[in-house]
């Protein structure tokens, strides 16, 4: 399951990646939101690792990971998603309240709410409004009843995200 959420790792992967494609995303960006959540399967922290006060630094995992292999519009939002997060939630007052508890649960050990001087260096990014798309996304992505296409469906866009040679 994903942490203390009503879908599996693999639905909420496939519904984020979903949801990225159904708002026209460029296909960097829907391998991204596809595989955003990749570094939570790569530790061996349990999946509520934030209940134990363990920030399990997953988007760092996962894109270090990715940028062995994607490019960079792959690879950047995956890594800014929780800052996106902390973003969200210093600029968007509404933000808060359609966040889940287990989200919630983690802004805290992720650091809160950014600070002026976060939200600067954060908007230097160039892919810091692609981070905050997938984000908005990956929120939305935890809903038991959504259908998605299976994994197969990505396929050819992920080969197409891959850095060639
Ligand atoms: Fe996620």
């Amino acid at each position: 399951m994903y942490g203390g959420e009503a879908v599996t790792q693999l639905e909420h992967a496939l519904q984020t990646a979903t949801l990225a494609q159904n708002a026209g995303a460029y296909p960097s960006l829907v391998i991204a939101a596809l595989l955003h959540d990749l570094g939570h399967i790569l530790h061996d922290l349990p999946d509520d690792a934030p209940g134990h006060n363990i920030d399990d630094l997953h988007e760092n995992l996962a894109a270090r990971f990715l940028e062995q292999h994607f490019i960079d519009a792959v690879s950047e939002p995956v890594r800014l998603h929780v800052a996106a997060k902390r973003y969200l939630c210093a600029k968007d007052p509404a933000y808060m309240d359609i966040l889940s508890e287990p989200s919630i649960q983690s802004l805290a050990l992720q650091g809160g709410p950014m600070d002026l001087a976060e939200i600067n260096a954060f908007e230097l990014s160039p892919f810091y409004k692609d981070a905050i798309r997938l984000r908005r996304w990956d929120d939305q992505a935890k809903d038991p009843d959504m259908i998605s296409p299976p994994i197969e469906a990505f396929v050819e866009m992920i080969e197409a995200c891959l850095i060639s040679g």
